[in-house]
């Protein structure tokens, strides 16, 4: 079987995807450790122990599954959740796997039960049970694989079912990227493209690029388009602050989809708590991407919090829309939980802050 191509796969993404771990940049742990596992696997000559990168989209999972692959010298088959639709399509790709391969499977968290299950022996023992035929004809059949690498990727830890998720030995958790990070690889992605960048100009796109190395790599070609067609090709930071700017990109980084959202819990819900199932009606987005794109970055930035009746907006939310907090809600604790001092007067109420991935626990 060979499974379709994944939006995005043969996109523009391509050029700018770095191929070593030394060209990755950012996520220090990560790749320290990582650096570890892959070196200790060659070492043994064994298959690496099965990982699982977990984070929102566009910080770089695929991009380090593919590195995974191409540092231990080993084959990358690449396939995702919802493509494998029987336990046979699963079974296929199984028994084709070569020794230490690396097997990816993006969007993990949306395999079907029954193709799942064909996963665990194979994960576990490197073993595939197969029924055979059906009714008092039916039979098992033990098929010896070769040891693979399960490199596993999902926006949403939460919906792994604990079997699952329990054979993964390396679980990593990415980060959204700092400014400083952020500027590099914009550095490196003009260099790549060929388009000279004064420093003032990737800082402002390194800035406002939600803490995403995907959304740096489009707005940089955004800003490229504009400095050839309205500019002399070449960046500056007053083009880049143009164009993104025209683009609808703040300051922050925010775009119109994280505006909506900010605004619509602030002018209809009096800043919550609000479910997301609200929201989602509302803003007439999927409730898998209000909570994979729109709020990890927005809870990141102390924009949002979630509490168990809902998502409020904090204090720095009012201040990002420029205006005053209502003093109906109690934020103290909140504000405990940030380290931060609560704010004079305080509010009336009681919040609980909870930790990050527990209101995901949507196990069906
Ligand atoms: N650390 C990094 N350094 C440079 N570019 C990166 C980095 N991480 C991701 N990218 C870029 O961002 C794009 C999106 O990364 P990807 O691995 O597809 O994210 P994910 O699979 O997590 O959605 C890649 O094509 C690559 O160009
Ligand atoms: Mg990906």
């Amino acid at each position: 079987m060979r499974p379709d191509p994944l939006p995005g796969e043969d996109g523009p993404d391509r050029a700018l995807r770095p191929r070593r771990l030394e060209e990755f940049i950012g996520q220090a742990e990560a790749r320290a450790n990582l650096r570890v596992f892959i070196e200790s696997a060659r070492q043994r000559g064994e298959a690496m122990d099965h990982v699982l990168f977990h984070g929102p989209p566009g910080l770089g999972k695929t991009t380090l599954a593919r590195i995974v692959a191409r540092e231990l010298g080993v084959n990358f088959r690449m396939t995702s959740g919802p493509v494998l639709v029987r336990a046979g399509d699963m079974a296929a790709i199984l028994t084709n796997l070569e020794p230490r391969d690396v097997l990816f499977i993006d969007e993990i968290h949306r395999l079907n039960p029954a193709v799942e299950e064909v996963l665990y022996p194979a994960l576990e023992d490197f073993n595939l049970d197969l029924v055979i035929g059906a009714g008092p004809a039916a039979r098992t059949v033990r098929i010896e694989l070769q040891p693979f690498t399960l490199v596993g990727a999902t926006t949403r830890m939460g919906l792994l079912t604990t079997p699952l998720r329990d054979r993964f030995g390396i679980p990593i958790r990415l980060q959204f990227y700092s400014a400083d990070e952020l500027h590099e690889i914009v550095v490196r992605g003009a260099r790549l493209l060929g388009v000279t960048a004064d420093a003032a100009s990737t800082r402002e796109i390194a800035a406002r690029a939600r803490g995403t190395p995907r959304i740096a790599g489009r707005l940089l070609r955004r800003v490229v388009d504009f400095a050839l067609v309205e500019g002399d090709g070449r960046l500056t930071r007053e083009l880049a602050d143009g164009a993104l700017s025209r683009l609808g990109v703040d300051h922050l980084g925010l775009d119109g989809a994280d505006r909506r959202y900010l605004t619509l819990m602030a002018e209809n819900y009096g800043g919550g708590p609000v479910g997301v199932e609200t929201l989602s009606a509302a803003l007439s987005e999927s409730r898998d991407s209000i909570e994979e794109v729109i709020e990890p970055f927005l809870l990141q930035q102390g924009l949002i919090a979630r509490t168990p009746r809902g998502r409020i907006l904090t204090q720095n939310g009012w201040g990002y829309l420029g205006l005053p907090a209502p003093a109906h809600i109690d934020q103290s604790e909140l504000f405990e939980s940030q380290g931060k001092t609560p704010p004079a007067g305080g509010f009336r109420g009681k919040v609980k802050i909870l930790p990050h991935d527990s209101e995901h626990q949507r196990q069906s």
